[in-house]
């Protein structure tokens, strides 16, 4: 019986997946590297000073501890930059509602995301209220796949992890939710989360919580 709901953030609520990829490539461009729509899908979900090695390593080119902090810092700001002017009508389809009736059903609502910008997107969208629990890129050390997100999600909710179902669009995500011993419902493609016990385009598709996750 699944009693909690944990929701990645970044491309599951809102699209801000074409926002990293504008700073990441303004990034790799400044350092000779190539970065394209391929490798963005690659750092879905994975932490920022993951994200910062891999491209590093793709590119071959190595920094100082020292400059890797400073390029990281100013990814963020290019980052945050662009998502200054996000608003409300950001929110992916469905989700303000799928919200709105999970809670209503007396379901417990997580978020499990690796950004440290969570609490501010949330914030900016109106979303804030409507989580029991945040744990984010600020709480959590370890990149999906590691399941620690998921994990400190459902023990601030109380409950175990077999009573939890997280909402993912990243592979690293998916496959964290499974490490974890949770059920997982991906938002995408099949032919990248196909390992997700079901997936689905977008919220629209399951307009009732409990009746999708009977189905699960
Ligand atoms: C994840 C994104 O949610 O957060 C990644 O999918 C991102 O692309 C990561 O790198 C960390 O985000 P931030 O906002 O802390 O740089
Ligand atoms: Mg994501």
């Amino acid at each position: 019986m699944i009693r909690g709901l944990l929701f990645d953030l970044d491309g599951v609520i809102v699209d801000t997946a074409k926002y990293h990829f504008i700073a990441w490539q303004r990034m790799a461009f400044a350092l000779g590297i190539h970065f394209g729509h391929e490798e963005n899908e690659q750092l879905k979900g994975i932490s920022r000073v993951e994200s910062l090695e891999r491209i590093l390593a793709w590119g071959k080119v190595s920094l100082t501890p020292e400059e890797k902090q400073h390029w990281m810092d100013q990814k963020n700001t290019w980052y945050l930059e662009c998502i200054s002017q996000m608003g409300p009508e950001e929110i992916l389809p469905g989700v303000a509602n799928f919200l709105g009736e999970a809670r209503a059903q007396g379901l417990q609502i997580a978020l499990g995301s690796a950004s440290k910008n969570a609490v501010p997107i949330l914030e900016r969208i109106g979303l804030l209220s409507a989580f029991d629990a945040i744990v984010d890129g600020t709480v959590v050390t370890a990149s999906k796949p590691n399941p620690e997100v998921f994990l400190e999600g459902a023990r601030r909710l109380g409950l175990s992890p077999d009573a939890c179902c997280v909402f993912e669009d990243a592979e690293a995500g998916v496959e964290a939710a499974l490490a974890g011993g949770m059920r997982c419902i991906g938002i995408g493609h099949p032919d990248v989360l196909g390992r997700a016990h079901r997936v689905i385009q977008s919220f629209n598709e399951i307009p009732d919580p409990t009746s999708a996750l009977l189905a699960l």
